[in-house]
């Protein structure tokens, strides 16, 4: 294949629309150089010479959407990321939840759930609960509009940083959950026994309906602009049970968004009106 042409204002333009028609995603046109470096090499693949041509192949060839899916989004994650809302969820949410619903399965949606590793911090925290508390039905449903990141969230591989990160900050629950497999670590299958895996689209309401206690929508609303972030809301919303939490990450924030929700700490709602 020949170079491939310059990205040009207009189709950078037209890119940019692109992005936001598939993912909700709002990017600007300083994102131009992590879209060449995201797109050449599958243009490549394709020998398609043209960022235009790429683009005529995403919208004329449905099997391609999933590949631009993958490549536009931003997948970063870590175990444990922000430790407060991991603390919170241990020591307040579990406890109070187990409290005030005998008997039932304890429900999670890792809403935006990349690579994994949010929803396995999840499962870790509900094991340590029952080791320390006694039995705890729980399910976790992982979904990500990107399949090849489900792909890996189900594979549970680790290997780098990540791991190196859970290793050292959390060496005990490393040790009990994870398993070293060559130069990787692999989740153990008992912490995958609770969790079932879906592609979805956040800007779409969740099929089959299903309701959650507990609602990890995190470190995704950042990349929508206002109007798509109050979509996701109003999407996410029908997902929660009458006394769920809805958890965002850092730099996430809905108060200006959604009314019907009450803050109750930083990063964490819950629906207005509902009981503690
Ligand atoms: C930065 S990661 C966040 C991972 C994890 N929640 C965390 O906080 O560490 C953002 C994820 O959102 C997903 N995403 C982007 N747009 C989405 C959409 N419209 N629907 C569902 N997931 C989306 C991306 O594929 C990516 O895996």
């Amino acid at each position: 294949m020949g170079s491939v042409a310059e990205l040009s204002p207009a189709t950078l333009t037209a890119l940019i629309a692109l992005v936001r028609k598939h993912t909700g995603i709002a990017m600007n046109e300083r994102k131009s150089v992590l879209l060449e470096r995201r797109l050449r090499p599958r243009m490549a693949a394709l020998a398609l010479a043209s960022y235009q041509a790429y683009m005529d192949r995403v919208e004329s060839d449905r099997s391609e959407v999933p590949h631009f899916i993958d490549l536009v989004t931003t997948n970063d994650t870590q175990f444990f990321r922000t430790p407060q809302i991991w603390d919170y969820v241990a020591r307040q949410f579990l406890p109070r939840w187990q409290r005030s619903h005998p008997g039932q399965c304890l429900e999670i949606w890792s809403a935006a759930a990349a690579s994994g590793e949010e929803l396995y911090s999840a499962a870790m925290l509900c094991e340590e609960f029952k080791l320390q508390h006694g039995p705890l039905c729980y399910r976790i449903l992982a979904s990500d509009i990107s399949q090849q990141m489900l792909d890996l969230a189900a594979a549970g591989r680790y290997s780098g940083r990540s791991v190196e990160r859970l290793r050292a900050a959390y060496p005990a629950l490393y040790a009990r959950y994870l398993t070293a497999d060559g130069a990787d670590a692999r989740v153990r299958d008992e912490l995958k026994r609770n969790i079932s895996f879906t592609r979805h689209n956040l800007l779409q309401p969740l099929r089959p309906a299903r309701q959650f206690d507990l609602i990890l929508l995190r470190n995704v609303l950042i990349y929508f602009d206002a109007e798509h972030q109050q979509a996701v809301i109003d999407c996410a919303r029908p997902s929660m049970k009458p006394e769920a939490r809805l958890i965002l990450g850092e730099s996430e924030s809905i108060q200006r968004l959604a009314s019907g929700f009450s803050f109750e700490a930083p990063m964490i709602y819950a629906l207005r009106g509902s009981q503690p």
